[in-house]
């Protein structure tokens, strides 16, 4: 890595069908102990923030959710400086009342992926057990929340993402198991990229932007991947502009020794694997 300019502080990775999204970025290519992030890092700056864009899948979408290298891109992001992470990602409903194009900010996540290198915890050196009962940074999804009604409409606070290994998508049993579960939204890409932000102590807050009503919730058709890349690309302008909100208004660096979320001082008293 040969980067020298400002650190940037907040980083954004961006889901299926959001590839781009500074304007004439610097680009800075980050080797982890994990190999290399899905892409390049994008650094620019956001009304006055310098912010690090990952696109999840790739620039040609070439990682599928399950072959993501979630290890490599939250330790790529976290190397030059990010300590707050927005992470949009396409979901379906498990509730017939959160249409196509609704923004759900979940406060809690059910795992259910395998085999995607799920911990940074493998390196050489002690393990850490990290606090996750409550995933997502508050102070972020408060932000979120708070910004929402004037860049994107209304957006519903709270609920519990469950997120499949895909990827293909669920059966109709498997869907309405996790309606009468309760949850709210599923998605492929959630996990493990929320727990490895925690463990690397980032505060990390999920945008979910429903593309689908899953099989088995409403009366119809199947789920189609066309169909999700729709929607996406539909609403993907007001994606950008709730994300260009938050941005401006999450705390600054300066702030973090106040920081009092779990996120941020989760590891405390305690080595960090990365510095
Ligand atoms: N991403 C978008 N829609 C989805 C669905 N119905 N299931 C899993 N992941 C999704």
């Amino acid at each position: 890595m040969t980067y020298q300019g400002p650190r940037p502080d907040i980083g954004i990775i961006g889901g299926s069908g959001f590839y781009e999204f500074l304007d004439d970025p610097e680009r800075v290519a980050v080797e982890t102990p994990f190999g290399p992030p899905s892409a390049d890092l994008a650094i620019g700056d956001v009304d006055g923030r310098t912010v690090a864009f990952l696109p999840r899948h790739g620039e040609r979408h070439q990682f599928p959710p399950h072959l993501v290298n979630y290890r490599a891109n939250l330790w790529a992001l976290r190397s030059v400086g990010v300590r707050q992470v927005l992470a949009p990602c396409a979901v379906g409903s498990l509730k017939p009342e959160l249409g196509p194009g609704t923004f759900v900010v979940p406060d809690q996540v059910v795992d259910r992926t395998w085999g995607r290198g799920q911990t940074v915890y493998d390196l050489e050196g002690d393990v850490v057990h990290v606090a996750f009962a409550d995933p997502y940074c508050p102070r972020g999804r408060q932000v979120v929340l708070n910004d929402a009604g004037a860049a994107a409409g209304e957006v519903v606070d709270g609920g519990t993402l469950v997120v499949i290994q895909g990827p293909r998508f669920s059966t109709r049993a498997e869907s309405q198991w996790h309606s009468a579960a309760g949850w709210s939204v599923v998605g492929m890409t959630g996990m493990p990229e929320a727990s490895i932000a925690r463990e690397l102590a980032m505060c990390f807050t999920t945008v979910a932007m429903v593309t689908d009503h899953d099989a088995g919730v409403a009366e119809g058709e199947h789920v189609t991947h066309a169909e999700v890349l729709k929607i996406f690309a539909g609403n993907i302008d007001r994606l950008k502009a709730l994300l260009r909100q938050v941005i401006g208004n999450l705390p600054g660096p300066e702030s973090d020794a106040d920081a009092t979320c779990s996120c941020r001082r989760v590891l405390d008293g305690m080595k960090l694997p990365i510095e």
